[in-house]
């Protein structure tokens, strides 16, 4: 059963009716100022940092699950009754429902009692406000008499303070409001220098800043008494709950359309021109003023609106593909790339499942992100590489979190997450092939943000790779410190308190527990690294590295494998984790996809054996679980893995984000229609017919799908911010459709299902366009390249020299 379709050709997903299964989301804004809004209003809105700089309130884990939002009410003058055309949250019976997600923007609307009204929420491009433009027409064969109320909630700016301090908040919400445009400055007083205003384009008809005024005593967002008399009060806020409502009154002719425009912002002024006069307590409004009188203006509006949608096309228009199958070409071309931004922006702080109030930007994560994202905006890619190194400790090794706001690591978790380093030689790797940007390698970047221990990126990278060679096991295999990429596999822990944290309560000296994982990524860190020094000519340090590869190749294949595939890890008692001999846990995806990613066992038959084990035991029609058999009960030795259920999470969930390792895997062993197979089963689009059972979003990734164990098998949770984003459009792109960034330039080698004719691309790399098609000839995935109509050897498009801008590449598949 599907919720609404897509509308490919407006980038859009369109829902039908508003009660999806779950709240179904988009985010407004792509630099500095975002928001979450959901397909029925609802969400928040913050300015770079979801838990310091937090502009609207959210209600957490609510009844209905998501409330609070950027809502619209209107009110039939003569009847007396009112609606939100977005549905929530009154929930009347609207009729033409509909709710369009686009890239960057939403557009909810619907009729009610011969009334049409939609609303767009968009964030403009290099500004730190958001628009909302209500259009309403008159249906009716007679004059209509609407007043619509727009409404948000603030926030005291520090969403977990505010959430929980109430002895202090309830006393400190303050308020201005000027010609019609009420500010919110909550704090402005003494430590901040920064407010949030809410603007109507409208001469107003009323206005409220006090919650309890506009809604009544014990009511809640779904009846506000103001709405129903169908008069806001001119409530100034003091203490207590600060909001922003504003009221217009429109008498409208048959056929007749209005449209009403709002801004959101946040803004700052320098802290010796907080106020106006100086020494009043006034806010200086003077540089914010011009930018609320431009976006009030709809042609402004429009205008930055249309800027929106070209900045898409343009972002988009890097990489588009034309294959036989619809899904793919889908994701590839709007939706993956388009949840590869927000997983860029957001890490895995703001969404539904995740607060903003709680981690930062993951280490790990963030690097991993790129692999989507690089090619879009490579100037901000390689701004957060220099940050993200900027936490990386002397040591080599690296905070596991850090706060976007302050770029400090986070000292609550810290770090000994030893599979950490490898990612950021991943991620500098793959800014490297995407740009051929060189001079990354110079920067000179602190280590723990201390001044004065400045080095170069390259060493950087150099103490990634060192840190495990520092940190070898007995045998010989990584360490695996609190966690690897399983953050659930803890095998120093221990924990037996309830509240003690999996990964942090470390209480085993961990020189014992060793990770297979770490070893197959070293691997492949090590041919990056590897690679990148011989093409600075470092050619004694490359064949160091690659010694050093060789030696962990040949361990992994020692110690690793368990006979039919590679084991996950050795336990803090040395015993394995991960192999047959164990009564649950036998198998493990994670070593298996990655060892098979970094080339372990592919010249003697180990590879292809682990994928079919893999296949045979892991692989479901949902996607590939974690580990088989699941935990049954609490394993003390393993940690957070064994505290889920069956089938949830790191217990024998499909955790979407690892299956695309064995996807690159399978066209490793040359296997494309299996991996475009394992590609499909968890393409979101793919899913859209059953979203009853799936549940999440039908237009990206959730981080994970119920596994066969589970109740609810099929069900996904956690949509949008994950791994999962980077990881297929990785592995779709580049090892699947093979259209691959090196550090030479773009190599073409597809390994695509034997049924496909071929499929065309247009990739713009380096700055310049190359049209890329496709066509089999032959079962196998032998390619021969014709450049601009000349055979070259090899798969790897040299780069055009002088002025030529735009190549073809035509390659013959045998
Ligand atoms: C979450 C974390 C990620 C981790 C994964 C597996 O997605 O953000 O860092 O690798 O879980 O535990
Ligand atoms: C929990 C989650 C895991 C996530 C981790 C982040 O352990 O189960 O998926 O990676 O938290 O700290």
């Amino acid at each position: 059963m599907k919720f609404g379709h897509f509308d490919d050709q407006s980038r859009e997903y369109v829902i039908t009716r508003p009660d999806t299964p779950l709240p179904w989301i988009n985010y407004l804004g792509c630099q500095a100022y975002f928001g979450i809004i959901s397909n029925t209003a609802g969400g928040y809105s913050f300015y770079r940092d979801a838990r310091l700089r937090r502009l609207t309130r959210y209600r957490y884990n609510n009844v209905p699950m998501d409330f609070g939002g950027r809502y619209i009410y209107l009110r039939d003058d003569q009847s007396g009754q009112f609606w939100s055309p977005s549905w929530q949250p009154t929930r009347n019976d609207i009729e033409d429902y509909s709710c369009r997600h686009g890239m960057g923007y939403t557009t909810i609307g619907s009729s009610f009692g011969g009334i049409e009204a939609h609303t767009r929420y968009f964030v403009p491009l290099d500004e730190t406000l958001e628009i909302w433009q209500l259009t309403i027409t008159n249906r009716r064969t007679t004059r209509a008499q609407i007043s619509s109320f727009a409404s948000i909630e603030f926030c005291l700016w520090d969403a977990q303070d505010d959430a929980t301090n109430f002895q202090r908040n309830f006393n400190t919400g303050q308020v201005e409001v000027e010609n019609g445009v009420i500010y919110h400055k909550t704090e402005y007083r003494e430590r901040r220098n920064h407010f949030a205003y809410f603007a109507c384009s409208q001469p107003g008809a009323g206005f409220d800043t006090q919650r309890e005024a506009f809604l009544g005593a014990y009511r809640g967002w779904d009846s506000p008494a103001a709405v129903e008399a169908g008069q806001l009060t001119n409530s100034i806020a003091h203490g207590w709950s600060p909001i922003g409502a504003h009221q217009v009154t429109l008498d409208l002719a048959p056929g007749e359309t209005r449209q009403i425009v709002f801004v959101l912002g946040y803004h700052e002024n320098p802290v010796d021109q907080k106020f106006d006069p100086p020494g009043s307590q006034t806010i200086n409004k003077t540089s914010v003023k011009p930018i609320i009188a431009k976006y009030l203006d709809p042609a402004q509006a429009d205008a930055a609106f249309g800027r929106l949608r070209e900045y898409w096309n343009s972002l988009l228009g890097i990489l588009q593909v034309d294959t036989p199958d619809i899904h793919t070409n889908r994701m590839v071309n709007i939706w993956n790339a388009y949840q590869c931004m927000a997983t860029f922006n957001m890490s895995r702080s703001a969404s539904l499942y995740e607060s903003g109030i709680g981690r930062g930007l993951g280490f790990r994560d963030s690097n991993q992100d790129l692999l989507g994202f690089v090619h879009m905006v490579p100037a901000r890619a390689r701004e957060r590489i220099l940050d993200l190194a900027s936490t990386q400790l002397p040591t080599g090794g690296a905070y596991h979190q850090y706060q976007p706001l302050t770029k400090r690591g986070n000292n609550d978790i810290g770090g000994g997450f030893n599979d950490d380093p490898h990612w950021l030689i991943i991620g500098v790797s793959t800014y490297l092939k995407e740009t051929g940007d060189w001079s990354i390698l110079d920067e000179l970047v602190p280590y723990d943000n201390q001044p004065g221990s400045e080095a170069t990126l390259y060493d950087h990278l150099q103490r990634s790779f060192h840190y495990t060679l520092e940190r070898l096991g007995p045998h010989g295999l990584p360490l695996i410190g609190r966690a690897d990429w399983n953050d659930c596999l803890n095998l120093n822990c221990f924990s037996d308190t309830p509240g003690q944290s999996f990964q942090t309560t470390t209480n085993k000296e961990g020189k014992v527990a060793e990770s297979v994982f770490i070893a197959g990524l070293f691997v492949h860190s090590g041919q990056e690294l590897a690679a990148i020094a011989s093409h600075r000519g470092l050619h004694t340090e490359a064949a160091a590295c690659l010694t050093e590869v060789k030696k962990m190749n040949q361990v992994v294949l020692e110690h690793g494998w368990d006979g039919e595939w590679y084991l996950r890890a050795y336990d803090d008692l040395g015993a394995k984790v991960g192999s047959n001999d164990n009564e649950e846990g036998k198998i493990f995806i994670e070593s298996n996809g990655y060892c098979v990613l970094a080339g372990i066992g592919l010249d003697d038959g180990k590879a292809g054996k682990a994928l079919a084990a893999v296949h045979d035991r892991l692989a479901t029609r949902h996607g590939i679980v974690v580990q088989q058999p699941a935990f049954s009960t609490y394993y003390l030795n393993l940690g957070e893995i064994s505290s889920y259920p069956p089938g949830y999470k790191e217990n024998a969930g499909i955790f979407c984000h690892v299956n695309p390792w064995v996807m690159i895997g399978e066209t490793r062993l040359g296997h494309g229609d299996q991996a475009h197979d394992y590609y499909s089963r968890i393409n979101p689009s793919a899913r859209e017919e059953i979203s009853d059972l799936h549940r999440c979003e039908p237009y990206v990734y959730a981080q994970m799908i119920a596994g066969r164990d589970a109740p609810t098998f099929g069900e996904a949770k956690n949509s949008w911010l994950t791994g999962t984003a980077a990881w297929n459009y990785y592995a779709i792109v580049q090892w699947i459709l093979g259209i691959r960034t090196t550090l030479d330039g773009l190599q073409i080698a597809p390994v695509i299902p034997k049924s496909w004719p071929g499929f065309a691309a247009t990739r713009v790399f380096r700055g310049v366009t190359y049209n890329i098609s496709i066509e089999r000839r032959g079962e196998g995935n032998h390619i021969s390249l014709l450049v601009d109509g000349t055979p070259i050897d090899g798969n790897i498009v040299p780069l055009p020299t002088g002025a030529r801008k735009e190549v073809t590449v035509k390659g013959i598949l045998s």
